[in-house]
């Protein structure tokens, strides 16, 4: 079977953000985002990032996830400087540490479900892993193992969200991060999506989520609020 709990036995913050910042440059003019972020995630810990629409969460999420650059101050990745590693080096390391669940799902809407858990290894392949088979087992731990030959279009909001936690799950992460993952779904279905998130979490997955649900954080160990483009504990 599967495993839950990813393999790296190495110990340490899986995030660690120092003194970060990013500002966007809108014409003439430099908008800061993002000020002094500081934030330490540990293995295993499941936090949740909240403020609200418009306060730079999804800016932060970027620079966890490597998918952008800060202007200042360091992301590390499992103990790695990003700002070290080439544009290159910085995609296999988004692709083997990092797995990404979007709100609107993001899923490739000509390809089955099967087919887009097993898309990222098209990119990145772990040695020695049979990944039709990882996909198949995956489809199974997210309970959707009746419709692997289903297109996204054919499946329910829920269902497709499932799809793509079985796709962030694939190259076996140090880090599942988490941009509203019920953003776009009702409360019910919500609510089953932040279950299997749950089941992942005690099993030893290492999770960061944004919300700017409230109901939503009782499920994480920590909860960091984002404002005026700083973090504060609660
Ligand atoms: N590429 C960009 N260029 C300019 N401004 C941006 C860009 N991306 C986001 N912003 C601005 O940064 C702020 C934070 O956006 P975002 O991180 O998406 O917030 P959140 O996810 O908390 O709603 C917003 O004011 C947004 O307009
Ligand atoms: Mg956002």
């Amino acid at each position: 079977m599967v495993e839950w709990v990813n393999g790296s036995g190495r110990d340490g913050p899986v995030i660690e953000l120092v003194n970060l910042c990013k500002s966007y440059q809108v014409g003439e003019m430099e908008v800061p985002i993002l000020k002094s972020v500081d934030l330490s995630v540990k293995k295993g810990e499941f936090v949740a990032i909240m403020g609200p629409s418009g306060s730079g969460k999804s800016t932060l999420m970027n620079m966890i996830g490597c998918l952008d650059r800060p202007n200042c101050g360091q992301v590390m990745v499992m103990g790695k400087n990003i700002s070290r590693l080439s544009d290159a080096e910085l995609a296999r390391l988004r692709g083997f540490e990092i797995g990404f669940v979007f709100q609107t799902f993001n899923l490739v809407p000509r390809l089955t479900a099967l087919q887009n858990v097993e898309l990222p290894t098209y990119a990145n392949k772990k040695e020695g892993i049979d990944s039709n088979r990882r996909a198949k087992e995956l489809m199974d731990l997210v309970g959707l193992q009746h419709r692997i030959n289903y297109k996204p279009a054919e499946l329910s909001g829920g269902q497709q969200q499932r799809v793509a936690i079985a796709r962030a799950l694939i190259n076996d992460p140090s880090l599942i991060l988490a941009d509203e993952p019920t953003g776009n779904l009702d409360s019910k279905t919500g609510n089953e999506i932040m279950n299997i998130f749950t089941d992942l979490h005690k099993k030893g997955r290492t999770l960061i989520m944004i919300t700017h649900d409230p109901d939503l954080t009782g499920y994480a160990d920590r909860v960091v609020h984002l404002k005026d483009g700083v973090i504060g504990a609660t």
